[in-house]
Order: C-alpha cells, then structure tokens, then sequence
C-alpha cells in the first residue's frame, strides 16, 4: 500500500478488501457497538466478500450495526437492491441478530421509504452537532462523480435540511433514497472506496481540486480517507 496523508493506494481490490477488514476488526475491538452506513453498488462486494470468507468468525458481529447511505427504490428481493447485494455478499454468512440490520424500505412509496428512514435514524444513532451520527460511513463514487445517490445534475439535494432524501437516477429515472450532506459529513469516519480505471478522472479533479471540482458531490466530502486500488490512482 502506498501511503499520502488520506490516501491509500492498493496493489488490488483484494488487498484493499483485507484492510478493511483489519480496521473494523480493530473498531469491534475497541468498542462496544460500531454504526456503520454502507454504499451500494459493485465496488463494495469485494469487501463484504473478505469480511465473510475471513472475519465470520473474529469479529464479534452482535456489536455491529448496518444501515445504507443509499438504496434503490425496489423490494429487498430485487437484484438492484442494495440491501440484497449486502445479504448475499455478507449478512447472509455471518452471524449477525437481524436487529442489527437497518435497512430503507425500498418496497414502499419513496417519500414515506425516507421519511420513515430519516425517523429510523434519529431513533436508532447518538445526536451529535444536531444530526444523528454513525461511527463509519462507506462511500462509493460513481464515474459522474456521484456519491451515495446524490448526482450531479441534483447536486442541490446535498445540502438539504432532511437527513434522508429521494433522488432520481439520470439515465434510468430509478427512485432511490439517500443520505445527505449533513449526516454524511458528521459520521465520525468516512471512507471512500474508489476502484477502476474508470474513477481515474474524477479522482484527478477532486483530490487535485481542479477546475469547478465541486460540481461533484463527491466533492462534498469533508476529510474522507480515499481507500482506492492502483487503476483509479492512475492520475494521482
Ligand atoms: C449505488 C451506490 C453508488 C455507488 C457508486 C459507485 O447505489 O449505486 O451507492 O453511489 O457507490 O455508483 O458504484 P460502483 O462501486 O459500482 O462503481
């Protein structure tokens, strides 16, 4: 691994994986419960998978608790769901109570699926500067730049006042429900998992803050650490 202040280069996807799995080990030692909010799409798999294959059983999941900084607004049954990649790449193999599992309602109408979410984790984490607080937050980035589901072109929804929000994928028109700006930021740690040739881009304008750079919410992010393999550090 190379090293820069918040940025952490990877040789793989493998390597980053195991990391991961080293410093939530370590948190569940240390603590007593670890909130963690986790992002969807494919980048993530590769962790779930080195979490299930080698820390079933090191890591004592009765203290872990798993929400989503984002979901697709479909049944928890649908191959989009986020909550589903995480069941069948994880929650699936270990043993982990399912009252440790907070996931959005993605079957319900999106407006009440974020209501209810927004309640959910008032109720559920400590409230710190005004906003309920996770411990981790896991964020992925998408090629335009997007993170959680806040997209570019809707960038305004970042800064909303609710914590919980519904946002419209630009190509598919897919509802999905996302955390904002202001809880995102107030997590205790963030970490950006970044892999592929095709973040190289993006990474360059943020982390070198060129250009407009904060059209991107990605950009938005106060202080992640970048966990990201050698293909998307091509430019960097
Ligand atoms: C989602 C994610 C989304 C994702 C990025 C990166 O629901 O799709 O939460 O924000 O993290 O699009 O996705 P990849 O890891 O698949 O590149």
């Amino acid at each position: 691994m190379i090293e820069k202040n918040d940025i952490k280069i990877f040789e793989s996807k493998a390597s980053l994986a195991q990391y991961f799995g080293r410093l939530l080990k370590e948190k569940t030692t240390k603590s007593e419960q670890v909130s963690i909010a986790l992002s969807g799409g494919s980048t993530p798999k590769a962790i779930f998978d080195e979490l299930a294959n080698s820390y079933a059983d090191s890591i004592d999941w009765n203290k872990v608790h798993f929400y989503w900084g984002d979901e697709r607004c479909v049944p928890p049954t649908d191959e989009q769901s986020n909550y589903k990649m995480t069941v069948d790449h994880l929650l699936s193999k270990v043993s982990i109570p399912k009252e440790n599992i907070h996931r959005v309602l993605g079957e319900i109408e999106e407006q009440e699926a974020a209501g209810t979410y927004e309640t959910l984790l008032k109720d559920k984490l400590p409230t710190v500067n005004d906003l309920p607080q996770f411990d981790i937050i896991l964020l992925g980035m998408g090629d335009d730049g997007h993170t959680a589901s806040v997209f570019p072109y809707e960038i305004e929804l970042w800064d909303n006042k609710n914590t919980c929000i519904v946002a419209t994928h630009p190509d598919s028109g897919q509802k999905r429900v996302s955390l904002t700006g202001g809880i995102i930021n107030n997590a205790k740690e963030i970490y950006f998992l970044v892999t592929g040739e095709g973040k190289a881009g993006k990474l360059d304008e943020i982390i070198h803050k060129k250009d407009d750079y904060k059209k991107y919410p990605a950009a938005l992010v106060n202080n992640p650490v970048w966990l990201i393999d050698k293909e998307a550090a091509k430019l960097l």
